[in-house]
């Protein structure tokens, strides 16, 4: 943990407003996934974002962009929802709560568009991501995408395959809003386990070691794979005191769902 970040409590939530702001996300989409420039999101894009109903919402110390949430709206079956691209938050401001916040500030935002469900995508194997997006805001996975960007440039991605999960948030469900208002996890029988070990982080990170994260990936993708088509979802996420990390799989109770042919 960073013990050097200030009173965390006195950033600023709010969206971002007018080209130097959006032009702020850019330049902080850079310093936080160092793509080459032809991966990254333009300021185009956050323009086109804020007129079609997307959101991109900042965290702000004084007038500085440390933190920022996009997304897109989209459609399935019929159904409008939106679609998270990007949430990141500078290295230096990192787990003090900001990235839950602006999670919050999308989800908030969202229901009072009429909005019932935002989607992201995150990394399987980012123990870290999978703690906050199942653990501590709720959504659930079961949908798994096999390379999804193809190559990235971007260096947090270890020249791994872009597997991700999609992270589903239905935003007033019971399991959301029990977890969110009332701070109660969710309990399910857990039918299967998909483990990420600690050493994930430095084995992407090592030439070396590469193919050790590559082949916890492979086992992982046939895992869920198949998991998921036995009508399993990963609905919460353990760390031991080691920090290695476990997916938990179970049934899901409540029945919201936009039909996919994804
Ligand atoms: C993902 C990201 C936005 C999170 O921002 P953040 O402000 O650090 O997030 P929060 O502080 O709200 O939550 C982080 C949680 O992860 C936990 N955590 C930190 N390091 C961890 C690790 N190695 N393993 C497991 N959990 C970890 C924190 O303890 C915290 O959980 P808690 O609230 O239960 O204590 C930030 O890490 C980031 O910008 N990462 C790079 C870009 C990225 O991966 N974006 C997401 C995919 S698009």
């Amino acid at each position: 943990m960073n013990a050097t970040v200030p009173g965390t409590q006195e950033i600023t939530i709010r969206k971002c407003e007018g080209m130097d702001e959006l032009n702020a996300c850019v330049a902080l989409q850079k310093e936080v996934w160092k793509f080459d420039d032809v991966d990254l999101v333009p300021l185009r894009m956050f323009v086109v974002s804020q007129k079609i109903g997307g959101q991109t919402i900042g965290a702000f110390d004084g007038n500085e962009l440390i933190g920022f949430a996009f997304s897109i709206p989209g459609s399935r079956a019929g159904h409008a929802y939106l679609h998270s691209h990007m949430l990141a938050v500078r290295d230096s401001f990192r787990n003090h709560g900001l990235g839950r916040r602006l999670k919050l500030a999308q989800r908030e935002d969202a229901i009072q568009q009429g909005f019932e469900l935002l989607e992201w995508t995150f990394d399987p194997l980012e123990i870290k991501n999978a703690h906050l997006n199942l653990s501590r805001l709720g959504a659930i996975a079961r949908r798994y995408s096999v390379n999804h960007y193809g190559h990235s440039s971007s260096p947090l991605q270890g020249g791994l395959p872009t597997d991700r999960l999609v992270a589903e948030w239905w935003l007033t469900s019971k399991r959301v809003v029990a977890l969110l208002d009332r701070k109660e996890s969710p309990k399910f029988p857990i039918e299967k386990r998909i483990e990420v070990p600690a050493q994930i982080y430095a084995w992407k990170a090592s030439a070396a070691d590469r193919h050790k994260a590559a082949g916890i990936q492979k086992h992982n993708r046939e895992q869920f794979l198949s998991a998921f088509s036995q009508g399993l979802t990963a609905l919460g996420y353990e760390r031991d005191s080691q920090d290695n990390g476990a997916f938990l799989l179970g049934r899901w109770g409540e029945d919201w769902s936009y039909a996919s042919s994804e």
